[in-house]
């Protein structure tokens, strides 16, 4: 049935504010890691397998690109991501021995379905997807499956179906590094303990709307603008440029900050903002360096660092920051003032937020 908006203005604002919610859900009934979670048949396939290959597109593809940092670095095991339109008819080698991991909020997207039934007819038969419809074609031609409970998401640009397939994506992390012999069990105490309070902490991040409402008045008289990070969040920059170009029309890029040098930096002016996200991990004094670049040129920053990093605000420089260092699972929490930038610049501008021209909720005709 119909969606109701609630106070909400329009269904992604909703849907923004609903991810501590569906984060919960997605979560929910899950006491320990263990592969029964994606199947009955997860333990001798993850047993099996010897690498993992993501498909996917749009949003879906940012969560799998996210998913290889965890999977190579907390998994041991090796991940490559692909985009589902351009691996469905690419030559490329096919290893049995491969998990196939499709993400879709919908399930039903034409390039994601193509794309597993080629890896199939290859002969790569270790399927599962990730997905938020549990009677959609893709969790029907998998063998094992996750469903995200996001809920129904009515907005276009995808938002909480984005964060739990991260969250989604991380306990698949977790299982793989259980079953490859990576995890003990203090390891998994402890991210099942930071997991369980993901809503809290998102919550806090929510929090900061007001902070961000100011930005984005500014960012509303911009055409372009550039998204920077590094590591586990260059796919949450990614992700960052996605929502704002799709709905509020700036043309907005990302780069790995390392590549600024490279290309990017021809294009800052005194007229570019560039949003640096910025979590305190071990990149953090790589990236200060980078955001130096860009005021060197004149570039304006808008940071999103978190409680405890010493980044502090001054000419040229304005700093937002996250309540907390969030680990491994950071990038769950800095993707959420990137959707509300996207989604306060859109309203400052006029646009229709939930139905954004040219674009469409699933694309399930090539
Ligand atoms: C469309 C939607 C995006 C979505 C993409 C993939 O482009 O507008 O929000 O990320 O399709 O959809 P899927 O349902 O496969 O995740």
């Amino acid at each position: 049935g119909a969606v109701e908006l609630g106070p909400y203005r329009h269904y992604m604002q909703k849907e923004i504010f609903e991810q501590p919610r569906a984060i919960a859900d997605t979560l929910e009934g899950i006491e320990s890691i263990t592969p029964d979670i994606f199947g009955d048949k997860a333990f001798n396939i993850f047993k099996e397998i010897d690498s993992v290959l993501i498909l996917a597109c749009g949003t879906s593809y940012y969560s799998g690109m996210t998913a290889k940092y965890w999977i190579e670095a907390i998994a041991g095991v090796r991940c490559d991501v692909e985009i589902a339109s351009e691996y469905r008819y690419r030559d490329s080698v096919p290893n049995p021995k491969s998990l196939v991991v499709t993400i879709s909020q919908s399930g039903e997207t034409a390039d994601t379905l193509a794309a597993l039934r080629h890896a199939q007819s290859q002969g790569m038969q270790h399927t599962l997807t990730i997905c938020n419809s549990a009677t959609s074609a893709m969790v029907r031609e998998c063998a094992l499956s996750y469903i995200t409970r996001a809920g129904v998401e009515v907005g276009v640009a995808s938002t909480k179906a984005f964060t739990t397939q991260l969250a989604a994506l991380f306990l698949l992390t977790l299982t793989l590094a259980q079953v490859k012999g990576r995890l003990s069990d203090t390891q998994e105490a402890a991210y099942l303990k930071e997991m369980r309070h993901l809503p809290v902490a998102l919550t806090a991040v929510l929090a900061l709307e007001p902070q961000i409402i100011a930005w984005a008045e500014a960012f509303a008289r911009k055409e372009n603008a550039l998204f920077l990070g590094r590591g586990l969040h260059y796919p949450i920059a990614l992700e960052g440029a996605l929502k704002l170009k799709e709905i509020s029309y700036i043309h907005a890029e990302a780069y790995p900050a390392g590549e600024l040098k490279h290309g990017p930096l021809a294009l800052v002016t005194e007229e570019m903002p560039v949003v640096t996200v910025a979590p305190n991990d071990s990149m953090i004094e790589k990236l200060k360096s980078n955001m130096q670049e860009v005021r060197a040129r004149g570039g304006e920053l808008y940071v999103f660092a978190d409680g405890d990093s010493r980044i502090t605000s001054g000419e040229g420089l304005h700093v937002i920051r996250l309540p907390e260092h969030y680990g491994a699972l950071s990038p769950i929490l800095h993707v959420v003032p990137l959707q509300l930038l996207a989604y306060h610049t859109a309203l400052a501008r006029g646009t229709d937020v939930d139905k954004p021209r040219n674009l469409a909720k699933s694309v399930t005709v090539e």
